[in-house]
């Protein structure tokens, strides 16, 4: 399967399968980048109540900047990894000081704002401004490594850095939000941790541990 077909089968499977959420198909970036810090530990039934809770609290980055801590980590309360709050307050602070309440647009400048690491930079700047910046989280990672048959530690950095490239030279540069997003998608419905649905997965052609029949042994975590 060459990675065009990759990408339009993945797509297509997407458009009939993608859950609702209410910040899909919302053009705020401010949205996204609250939904990305939420699903970092979160689950996504999980979070949706906080979501709609926060955004009517904060509408928009300059309440939230303007906020009280203590309302902020009230909003958050349920949610846990409190840091992520306080991060995120941090940082909504810095985008009205010094980008005039717009979130930057480029991975490079995003990434230095306060609780956004590598994945949310990615996430935000591919779904809220279109960049090719590939996603791997923990569903990214499985369904990617039993995609190529990657039987390496994925506790690994140098794994980790593996299925960045090949997640790299995949993404739609048409779709990227979509592309990330369908892929996440896929590792969460579809490419389960157990009992993967490889019958109704819409890359099952051209996937190693499918074929091979090692999906119950990739991806591979060294005992800790
Ligand atoms: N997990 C984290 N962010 C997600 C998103 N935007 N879509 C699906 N799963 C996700």
């Amino acid at each position: 399967m060459q990675n065009s077909d990759f990408s339009s089968h993945l797509l297509k499977w997407y458009q009939y399968h993608k859950r609702p959420m209410p910040w899909r198909d919302e053009p705020d970036p401010y949205k996204i980048w609250i939904s990305e810090i939420m699903l970092q530990q979160t689950r996504v039934d999980q979070a949706t109540p906080y979501f709609r809770n926060f955004i009517s609290l904060f509408p928009t980055v300059f309440e939230l900047a303007n906020a009280d801590q203590q309302q902020v980590l009230k909003a958050w309360e349920g949610l846990g990894y409190y840091s992520r709050a306080r991060n995120l307050h941090a940082a909504a602070k810095m985008v009205v000081q010094e980008y005039d309440g717009k979130l930057p647009e480029s991975y490079t400048e995003i990434i230095k704002l306060k609780g956004i690491g590598p994945y949310t930079a990615a996430a935000v700047t591919s779904i809220a401004f279109n960049k090719p910046n590939a996603v791997v989280d923990g569903n990214v990672i499985r369904v990617l490594t039993r995609y190529f048959g990657i039987e390496d530690d994925t506790r690994s950095t140098k794994t980790r850095n593996k299925v960045q490239e090949f997640a790299n030279k995949l993404i739609d540069y048409d779709r990227p939000g979509d592309f990330n997003q369908a892929l996440m998608e896929l590792g969460s419905e579809v490419c389960t941790p157990s009992n993967p649905d490889c019958e109704n997965c819409p890359i099952q052609t051209g996937c190693v541990a499918s074929k091979m029949a090692k999906t119950d042994i990739i991806p591979y975590k060294s005992p800790a």
